[in-house]
């Protein structure tokens, strides 16, 4: 017979706030060996115990399982029909004995791999909501006397507790695991948009380029600053997704701003979000710059940034911490700043447009993108390549270019930069059928190459014309792999026609 505990009733009472505290301890785990530990460090000392464990049925194998016992954190398994949990288990009941060394049913297994000598024990069967069988806890060797009716009770509210818990931790472990799995699942993906925004995807040969991609790899593993200058259709925004995705902040967001499409009214709830509540009906909104914690912010047209705007912006890079509209929170914010303009910041500054001391902060490093115009070599290249890329959309083997037509683009003075030639591809793509493209199916402007365009220095015709020559000579040579003979035919010459003007401007006469 088990024995009835003369407590009064305000020790029942201390009890059970005991079991509420443990309760809420845990509710507040959130990881299965944690948990494990707190149930049985503190249903041993409520139970007045030396000893509380937890085994887990492992349905598949027919075991169970213990990660931690008060004193091991060993891991033990054995037969899920074995021994008194073995009991609770298969009946579903509360097995308590008072003198194990008396009953057939203990199983000295567990105390041979743990070294303890068990007593008296009192086990519990597990079964979560559904009424499955998800464990057994065990509480051994009652410190003073056997356990009794009320110790019963007690492990009985815990264990219910107990089960739920576990659910709850279990069920986090099954979301973390599939949330590793997808981020596993995810690097792969990580790599290929790495591998399209990396720097190779910024096209060009030329010296000017080259420089270009030197730098970002330069820069991309700092945090510092960029302002990436250039004329619109430069590659700025491809830059700026180059050094984001070069860095070590590539698994997070590239968070952009253009700064020109901004109303004056909404900079400061853009850039450092909002309260609820500000005014009637508005949400609270999380601002470009919180966003991009331990990422990347990409300030776009940072020129059409007004003064007011600026000074804001200069308050958030100088300290770090921001405030959202309506907010008393200061918020540490760890950002950063890519800054892009096709405007000359230098003269806003000098003309009071632009704030000086806004400008160093963004201006650590600057980028420049060449305008087209400035990197006439890398326009072969980056035709073709737009042109195979637009081609590939429609399934078709990209057409050649004409020495012609590959002139004129050269020659060209592109004022929408790679942009412009990429839609040029476009058009090409669609409305060129033959395997050919010939100057004759540009666009009227590009076609007419720089003779729409007198130099601004203003030479004379003549000049101008030998300048042109020249280029479409070189052009010609480079396409033909110096093959004399054919770039002569492409360009409407004889060879010694060809041979003649070479010496006459002084291109190396390279071997075929
Ligand atoms: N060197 C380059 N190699 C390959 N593609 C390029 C290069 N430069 C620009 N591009 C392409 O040209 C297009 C325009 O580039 P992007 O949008 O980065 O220009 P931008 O300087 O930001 O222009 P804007 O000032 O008008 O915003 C994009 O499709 C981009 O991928
Ligand atoms: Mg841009």
């Amino acid at each position: 017979m088990p024995t009835r505990s003369p407590d009064p009733s305000s020790q029942s009472a201390d009890k059970l706030l005991a079991v509420l505290s443990i309760t809420q301890k845990l509710n507040a785990e959130r990881d299965l060996a944690a948990l494990l530990t707190t149930i049985a460090r503190e249903a041993a000392r409520l139970l007045d115990a030396e000893l509380a464990s937890l085994f887990l049925l492992d349905a598949q194998r027919g075991e169970l399982w213990s990660k931690v016992t008060l004193d091991t954190d060993e891991t033990l398994r054995f037969d899920a029909r074995q021994g008194i949990a073995g009991e609770a288990l298969r009946t579903g009941q509360i097995v308590r004995v008072d003198d194990v060394s008396r009953d057939h049913r203990f199983f000295s297994g567990v105390d041979q791999r743990t070294g303890h000598t068990t007593h008296s024990v009192m086990a519990l069967p597990l079964r979560n909501l559904r009424g499955e069988d998800v464990g057994v806890f065990e509480v051994l060797n009652k410190r003073r006397g056997a356990f009794t009716d009320e110790d019963v009770e007690l492990a009985r509210l815990l264990a219910s507790q107990m089960t739920i818990a576990l659910e709850t931790t279990q069920l986090l472990g099954d979301l973390r695991r599939d949330h590793d799995a997808l981020l596993a699942n995810s690097a792969h993906l990580w790599k290929e948009v790495e591998g399209r925004f990396a720097t190779d995807r910024i096209l060009g040969t030329s010296a000017k380029i080259a420089e270009v991609v030197r730098l970002i790899g330069q820069v991309a593993d700092s945090s510092a600053s960029v302002l990436i200058t250039g004329e619109s259709g430069t590659g700025k925004e491809l830059a700026a997704k180059a050094i984001h995705y070069n860095s070590p902040r590539a698994r997070r967001p590239l968070v952009a701003l253009n700064c020109a499409a901004l109303p004056e009214a909404l900079v400061e709830s853009e850039l450092f979000g909002i309260e609820k509540g500000v005014a009637t009906g508005v949400e609270s909104r999380v601002g470009k710059f919180e966003a991009a914690h331990q990422a990347t912010l990409l300030l776009d047209e940072i020129g059409d940034l007004s003064l007011t705007a600026q000074s804001k912006l200069l308050r958030v890079l100088q300290e770090r911490v921001l405030e959202r509209v309506g907010g008393r929170r200061a918020i540490p914010v760890d950002v950063r700043v890519l800054a892009a303009t096709n405007k000359n910041l230098a003269a806003a500054v000098r003309a009071g447009a632009f704030r000086e001391d806004l400008f160093y902060r963004l201006n650590v490093v600057q980028l420049h993108m060449p305008p087209l115009r400035e990197i006439r070599e890398d326009i072969p290249l980056l035709a073709k390549s737009y042109l195979a890329q637009h081609c590939a959309e429609q399934n078709r083997p990209p057409p050649e270019f004409s020495a012609g037509a590959l002139a004129c683009l050269t020659n060209y003075r592109w004022p929408g930069n790679v942009r412009e030639l990429g839609n040029e591809m476009k058009r090409l793509a669609v409305t060129v059928p033959r395997d050919r493209i010939d100057a004759a199916d540009l666009s009227d402007l590009i076609r007419a190459g720089d003779l729409q365009q007198p130099p601004q220095t203003g030479p004379r015709l003549k000049d101008a014309v030998a300048q042109l020559e020249r280029r479409m000579i070189e052009t010609a040579l480079a396409q033909c792999r110096h093959n004399q003979q054919q770039a002569a035919r492409a360009l409407g010459l004889s060879r010694q026609g060809l041979i003649k003007k070479l010496k006459r401007y002084g291109v190396a006469n390279r071997p075929e």
